[in-house]
Parts: C-alpha cells; structure tokens; sequence
C-alpha cells in the first residue's frame, strides 16, 4: 500500500483536485466534474471533501450527506499511485465519516463497465438500480449508470 494520510479538504484543495481528476477520468465517458461543479457542490451543506496525500495529492472522494443518507459525488485517484490502495482507503474512511454522521447508507452511481464496480464489490456495496444513459461522453454517446448502496445500519 502507497504512504499517504487522509486529509478533509476545502475548496483551496480545488486545484490540486482538478489535476487529479484531469488525469484519473477518461472524457470518453463524460463522468468527470468540472471545477465549477465541484466548487457548487463544496459549498453545500453537508458535503465533505476527502484527501488522499503524500507529497502531492493521490486522490480524492466527494461525499454529500443530506439527512440519513451519504452520498457518494466522486472518487477518483492518481493513474500514476492507482492498484496501491489508496482508492480502498478513501472508500473506508468515506463509510466511516458516513457512519459518524449517522447515516443510514452511502449511495453511489458508477458508470456500467467502470472497473471501480470491482473496488465497490469488493468493499461490500451491492448493486441496487440502474439508471439507463445517465452519462453523456465528449462525443455524444451516452452510457448507463449503476447505482450501489452500502448499508450502514
Ligand atoms: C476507481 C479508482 C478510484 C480505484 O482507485 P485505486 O487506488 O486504484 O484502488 P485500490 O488500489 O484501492 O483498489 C482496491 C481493490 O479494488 C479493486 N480494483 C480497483 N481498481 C480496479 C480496476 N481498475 N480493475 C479491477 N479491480 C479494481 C481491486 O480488487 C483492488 O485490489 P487489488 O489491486 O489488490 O486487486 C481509480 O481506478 C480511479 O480513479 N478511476 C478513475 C476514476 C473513476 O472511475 N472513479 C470511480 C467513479 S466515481
């Protein structure tokens, strides 16, 4: 597993996000946010920015929670620290901030194929919809999205 420490960010962090999410998302797939996206999201209630860090930042989580539920926005990590835990890490931590705040679950949505389905299975989400052409890719084609719940309590 890669050295890094887990940081709660704030929009000074939107930069450093931006190249990591520059970098971690295919735009094929139309699944990335854009800076302006992310800072409306950030400074809504309830929302929580989680940091993956060494000497620079290796990735990141979004997470919104509203009422009893965390959902959780965007994962995304370095391709160069990728396979090294990190994204497993910030998954942990996102389950336990959620579980502090009393949520009841985290929700996600995931593009259908997206290999980080196997990251979610793996941490115990299960599969509970789906959502037909909800991601629209940089060349018009649109793509399904999965929605996975974990249980809290
Ligand atoms: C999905 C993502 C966040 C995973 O981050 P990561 O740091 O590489 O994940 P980890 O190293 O913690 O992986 C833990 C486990 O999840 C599974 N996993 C993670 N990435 C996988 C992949 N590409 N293919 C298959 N299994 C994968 C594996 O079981 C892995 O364990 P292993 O490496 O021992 O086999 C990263 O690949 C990424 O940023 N992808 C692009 C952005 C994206 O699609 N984000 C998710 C949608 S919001």
């Amino acid at each position: 597993m890669t050295g890094h420490r887990i940081d709660v960010g704030s929009p000074d962090d939107l930069p450093e996000l931006m190249a990591v999410m520059t970098a971690a998302f295919d735009p094929r797939f139309g699944e990335a946010w854009t800076a302006s996206q992310c800072l409306a999201l950030m400074t809504m209630p309830g929302t929580r920015l989680i940091l993956a860090r060494a000497e620079t930042l290796l990735g990141f989580a979004l997470i919104r929670t509203v009422v009893d539920e965390c959902e959780l926005m965007m994962l995304g990590v370095d391709p160069a620290t990728q396979r090294r835990g990190v994204g497993l890490s910030l998954l942990n931590n996102v389950v336990s901030i959620a579980t502090s705040e009393q949520a009841s679950a985290v929700f996600l949505e995931v593009r259908s194929g997206n290999p980080a389905t196997e990251l979610y299975i793996r941490s115990g989400f299960e599969k509970v919809g789906l959502r037909l052409r909800y991601y629209r890719g940089n060349k018009g084609e649109t793509f399904d999205a999965e929605t996975y719940r974990f249980m809290l309590r």
